[in-house]
C-alpha cells in the first residue's frame, strides 16, 4: 500500500475534476450508482458509525417533489441532472454501532442518553463521508453538483417525515455537458493553507 495514486486517476479525482452545474442526457445506470456506494462506503468515520444515508432521486414524480426545495438558482442545475442525491445524516445512527463496531458495545446505550453528542455526530461524519461521496461519483467516471442550498426542513418533511433523517446536501450525478462547468477559483497555496510545526 505504498504506491501513489495513479496521475490520470488523481487528475480525474482531484485536479482536474470540476463541480458539474449542467448535465448531457446521458443516463446513470443502477450499476453505477452501487460503485459509488460501494467506494463511498469505506469512508472513516468515528467509531465506525457511518451516519450517512443517500436517497437517489430518478423519477419524475420524486423529483418534482425536490425541486421547489431548492434554492431558485439551483432548481435548473437539478433539473439537468439524471439523478439528484439527497444526503442525510441518520441522527439514530448508534443502533447500528452493535453490529458495526462490536469492539465499543457500550456506545450504543451511552449515545442513546445523550441526543445533542449524537445529532453533533451524525452530522459531523455524515459530512465527511458527503465528501468522500463526490470522489466516489468521479472515481466511477460522473461528475457531480453538491449543493447546500436548499430548504433542509422541507426536505426532511417531504422525504423523511416520521424519520430520524436529517438532510444537509444535494448532489446532483451525472455527466457534464460541455458547457456545465465554471473555470476553476484559486485554491489557497500549501503555505496558506498548512502549518508545518
Ligand atoms: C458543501 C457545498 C455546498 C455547495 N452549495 C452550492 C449551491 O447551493 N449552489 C451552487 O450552485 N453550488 C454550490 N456548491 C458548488 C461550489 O461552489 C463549488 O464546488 C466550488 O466553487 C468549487 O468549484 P470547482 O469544483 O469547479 O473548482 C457547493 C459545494 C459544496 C462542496
Amino acid at each position: 500500500m505504498t504506491e501513489t495514486l495513479n496521475p490520470v486517476a488523481a487528475e480525474r479525482i482531484f485536479t482536474e475534476a470540476h463541480t458539474a452545474y449542467r448535465f448531457t442526457g446521458e443516463p446513470v445506470s443502477d450499476d453505477e450508482l452501487t460503485r459509488v456506494y460501494e467506494l463511498a462506503k469505506f469512508t472513516p468515520t468515528a467509531m465506525n458509525s457511518q451516519p450517512l444515508r443517500i436517497t437517489f432521486v430518478r423519477t419524475e414524480e420524486a423529483r418534482q417533489k425536490l425541486l421547489p426545495l431548492l434554492s431558485e438558482g439551483n432548481r435548473a442545475k437539478a433539473a439537468s441532472a439524471p439523478v439528484v442525491a439527497i444526503l442525510a445524516a441518520d441522527t439514530d445512527f448508534h443502533e447500528h454501532l452493535p453490529h458495526l463496531n462490536p469492539q465499543t458495545a457500550a456506545a450504543r446505550d451511552q449515545l442513546a442518553g445523550n441526543v445533542k453528542h449524537r445529532e453533533a455526530m451524525a452530522r459531523n461524519n455524515a459530512w465527511l463521508q458527503a465528501g468522500a461521496f463526490i470522489m466516489a461519483v468521479r472515481a466511477t467516471g460522473l461528475d457531480a453538483g453538491p449543493m447546500a442550498g436548499f430548504d433542509t426542513a422541507g426536505v426532511d418533511e417531504a422525504f423523511f417525515a416520521g424519520t430520524p433523517l436529517r438532510s444537509f446536501l444535494v448532489v446532483n450525478v451525472g455527466h457534464a455537458a460541455p458547457d456545465g462547468t465554471f473555470p476553476r477559483n484559486p485554491r489557497l497555496a500549501f503555505d496558506e493553507a498548512v502549518t508545518l510545526i
